[in-house]
């Protein structure tokens, strides 16, 4: 079957959870175990289909690519153990996601985005999705994560979860893209900081333009650009058609409902 004909059938679900979520964002190199157990049991009961799934850096990515500049790119040979470092702790997170995706019979499997995306002033370009639209088409459920990965313009970057789910979702042409963070959505403000901040429940992509200038960066180190970086890369998605629910990811059974396509408080993103 052609590419292009196999891209269209599949139509998958792209799941992203936020380092938010599956790490304790303020330790470094602590993942939420429980919390990636009970997700994992909520994607396994949920028996979403052609499902995809990305997770993000947390205190796994984020504080040591920081250390090192490494999304700014390559200027001398003292970020190289960063660079290496940051792919490792990425490897490792990787495979608890993956680990417990499994112990639920879901049939995970780990790609590393550094082997096979290079952007080019941190823009991803000209992937070959096919392996991933193979796994897809065979019920296999693909994991992929934030990355450290080679940058033809500025020898290496930061690839962040969030462009990378937006990537996928518009290649492959999902159906959805669901998002879960530690909180219930996007707010007026950073509800962390704003006590006034408040929730969002639905806006169109033309709101959300109106929106963005308003919305403030995450607190915590996110070398990819918090709350405003994930909104900017999501809007692409959006602008093509696909829908993005945001939910909270830290309260049980919100992924669960998300996945099942039922009422949940969260925010929905559409054209
Ligand atoms: N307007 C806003 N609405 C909602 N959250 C916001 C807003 N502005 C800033 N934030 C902050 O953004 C955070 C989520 O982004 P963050 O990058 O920290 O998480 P993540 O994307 O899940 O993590 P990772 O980048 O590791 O995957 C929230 O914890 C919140 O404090
Ligand atoms: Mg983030």
């Amino acid at each position: 079957m052609k590419e292009l004909e196999l891209k269209r059938k599949i139509k998958p679900t792209v799941l992203k959870l936020g380092g938010s979520i599956i790490t304790r964002k303020e330790k470094p190199l602590t993942p939420n175990k429980g919390v990636i157990k009970r997700l994992a049991k909520e994607i396994s009961q949920a028996r979403a289909e052609k499902l995809i799934v990305v997770h993000g850096g947390g205190s796994f990515g984020h504080p040591i690519a920081k250390e090192y500049g490494i999304a700014e790119g390559f200027k001398d040979k003292s970020q190289l153990i960063g660079f290496s470092k940051t792919s490792q702790a990425m490897t490792m997170l990787n495979k608890i996601v993956v680990e417990a995706l499994l112990n639920e019979g879901i049939p995970a499997i780990a790609i590393r985005p550094s082997s096979f995306i290079v952007t080019k002033h941190g823009r991803i370009e000209n992937v070959d999705w096919s392996i991933v639209a193979k796994l897809l088409e065979l019920g296999l459920v693909p994991v992929l994560y934030g990355d450290a990965v080679i940058d033809s313009a500025k020898g290496f970057t930061i690839l962040s979860g969030d462009q990378l789910v937006a990537e996928l979702a518009i290649e492959l042409d999902a159906e959805r893209i669901i998002i879960g963070v530690d909180v219930d959505g996007l707010y007026t403000a950073d509800p962390k900081v704003d006590d006034s901040a408040k929730l969002i429940r639905k806006l169109s992509l033309k709101q959300l333009k109106e929106l963005k200038d308003e919305i403030g960066r995450s607190k915590l180190v996110d070398v990819t650009g918090g709350m405003l970086g994930k909104v900017n890369e999501l809007m692409r998605a959006v602008m093509h058609g696909i829908p993005v629910l945001i939910v909270n990811g830290l309260k049980p059974n919100k992924i669960y409902k998300a996945l099942r396509n039922e009422r949940v408080v969260g925010t929905l993103i559409t054209r």
